[in-house]
């Protein structure tokens, strides 16, 4: 299978051959497929490809925890995975590549799907904001849940793509995501190559756009969503909902279903992924610190579903709560 190797843009879109579960799993820990749909995809490809070395139930077990330890927030990889071992499992060793790549190949077009749903209720809230007025809708997004980040619309872009395509006029403020950029690269790439205008901003400028009423709608992924809404986003996500409720923005998180964890009652039991210092100390490969500084990087953070205006699936709009998420989604209530 061939991937975008994320970790070369914007200067160069390489595509990367991948022929083994190994192959599968690096690209996902070294952050070359990124993003918790398209870690998933990928997972769930990789697995495919690792049973067509080893279709025994050893090779089934080994290339399961070989992509599952390869990244541990974003729950779209659980959730990819068990569901590749579940079509697999009941049938004969020879059957099992060739059934795994076809439910890769489903979860793959499920995405694109659920995300141009997920836009097209999205949409409204940009179109609601933008009323009859003539200047552009601001909004403002935080690290890539673009297309990059799935198979096709993005989840936070999903309604950006459709509002732009409608003709509705807005302007993204993109925030640039410390320490990997994933904002700068990325949302802003892809926001070009769709014609959308943006700005790029460092990340503590969000909050002062904010206060200064040039923030219309803050728009963001999610990596993990539990069962009482908590959300779990990238790193930073946290402080822009604080400055969103402290400024009466409207916030919503774009989650797509398979990032939903029925399993987590709240946020607090979410595995936080904790990077390498070098990300922190070395953004441009020269040290930004004295040699010796102890380096925190946690990857994610938990916002509280009580700072969200409401959680955008392909379901509908709900509130970012346990009611909310239950009653879009009756068949988890007792999970
Ligand atoms: O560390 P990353 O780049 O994988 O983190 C990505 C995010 O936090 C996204 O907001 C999230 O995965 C949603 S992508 C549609």
């Amino acid at each position: 299978m061939e991937i975008v190797d994320q970790t070369r843009l914007p200067h160069a879109r390489v595509t990367v051959s991948l022929a083994s579960g190994s192959d599968a799993a690096h690209a996902i820990r070294s952050m070359q497929v990124r993003g918790a749909p398209l870690i998933g995809a990928t997972a769930a490809y990789g697995l495919a490809l690792a049973l067509r070395a080893d279709p025994s139930d050893a090779g089934l077990a080994a290339g399961y925890a070989l992509l599952i330890a390869t990244r541990p927030t974003a729950v779209n990889l659980r959730w990819a995975l068990d569901r590749v071992r579940a079509r697999v499992t009941p049938l004969a060793p020879a059957a099992r590549a060739a059934a795994a790549w076809d439910e890769a190949s489903a979860i793959a077009a499920e995405d694109i799907a659920t995300n141009r749903a997920l836009g097209g209720h999205g949409v409204q809230i940009i179109e609601a904001l933008a009323g009859a007025r003539r200047s552009p809708v601001q909004i403002l997004t935080h690290c890539n849940a673009g297309a990059l980040a799935t198979l096709g619309w993005g989840t936070a872009t999903a309604p950006i793509y459709l509002a732009h395509a409608a003709g509705v006029s807005l302007h993204v403020w993109v925030s640039e995501t410390r320490p990997r950029l994933q904002g700068a690269r990325l949302t802003a790439w892809e926001l070009r190559a769709h014609g959308v205008p943006h700005t790029l901003v460092i990340d503590a400028a969000g909050a002062a756009l904010m206060r200064q009423r040039r923030v219309d709608l803050v728009l963001v992924g999610a990596d993990r969503v539990t069962r009482n809404g908590d959300v779990c986003n990238k790193i930073g996500t946290y402080e822009k909902a604080l400055a969103a409720r402290d400024n009466d923005v409207p916030m919503y998180a774009a989650v797509p279903s398979t990032t939903i964890d029925w399993t987590l009652a709240s946020g607090d039991d979410v595995p936080i992924e904790e990077r390498d210092a070098a990300e922190v100390l070395n953004p441009g490969g020269e040290p930004i610190a004295p040699a010796g500084t102890v380096v925190a990087n946690p990857a994610f953070d938990v916002t509280p579903g009580r700072l969200f205006t409401g959680l955008i699936t392909e379901r509908g709009v709900c509130a970012a709560s346990k009611a909310g998420l239950s009653g879009l989604f009756p068949e988890h209530v007792h999970e």
